[in-house]
């Protein structure tokens, strides 16, 4: 009974690449063509805030032993960031920021971050794009790979911008302007 569902299985998954010859789980590799590709800039702000009582960012995880108080080389904080069109936390939501920011400057601070972030206006609702970068924080100007996207971002590169807009070190909330080039 189980053999034969899984048989039934084989048929339907070969059925279904019917347009390449079902090599089991692979089909034949064939030339890539490439289709012409567009560029699309955008602009928004990112609101990163760990202090209060509903914080977009949180401290996951960090290292077990005694630093510098005002080291943080090893934590780990997940979020989930509102993007907006200026840099009033007010002004109209386009999208969030989700993923991971790690820091990983053992001398300097420095972040890696691992982040999707996702539109919900526009034409590129339902879009994001994919970042995973080195952040040198303590440059007010930075700058971000972009390394690939979902939706109409589908196979993204690009780079982002970045200019912090307001930090306050005590709490490790910040604005941070972004200027993002794509090419999808
Ligand atoms: C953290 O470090 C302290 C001191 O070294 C140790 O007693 C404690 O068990 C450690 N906690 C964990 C979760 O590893
Ligand atoms: C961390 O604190 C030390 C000692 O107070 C200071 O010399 C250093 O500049 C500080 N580093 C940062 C990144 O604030
Ligand atoms: C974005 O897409 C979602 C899902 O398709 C839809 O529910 C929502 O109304 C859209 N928002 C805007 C502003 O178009
Ligand atoms: C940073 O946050 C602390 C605590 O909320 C506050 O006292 C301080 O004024 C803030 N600094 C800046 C530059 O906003």
């Amino acid at each position: 009974m189980e053999k034969s569902l899984t048989l039934a299985w084989i048929l339907v998954l070969c059925t279904a690449m019917a347009v390449a010859p079902c090599r089991g789980y692979y089909s034949d590799a064939k030339p890539y063509v490439p289709v012409p590709k567009k560029v699309t800039h955008l602009h928004f702000f990112m609101h990163d805030t760990i202090s209060g009582k509903h914080p977009s960012a949180v401290v996951v995880a960090h290292p077990n032993i005694t630093t510098a108080s005002n080291d943080t080389f090893g934590f780990v904080v997940v979020i989930d960031d509102p993007l907006t069109v200026g840099p009033d936390v007010n002004s109209k939501l386009i999208g969030n920021a989700q993923g991971l920011w790690v820091s990983t400057g053992r001398d300097v601070a420095c972040l890696t971050v691992y982040i999707d972030f996702g539109f919900m206006e526009g034409e590129f609702n339902g879009s994001s794009i994919s970042v995973f970068s080195r952040n040198t924080i303590e440059e007010t100007e930075r700058e971000l790979a972009v390394v690939g996207g979902r939706g109409k971002f589908r196979m993204a590169q690009g780079y982002a911008h970045l200019k912090t807009y307001y930090a306050n070190f005590t709490t490790g909330d910040a604005i941070v302007e972004y200027k993002v080039t794509v090419i999808h």
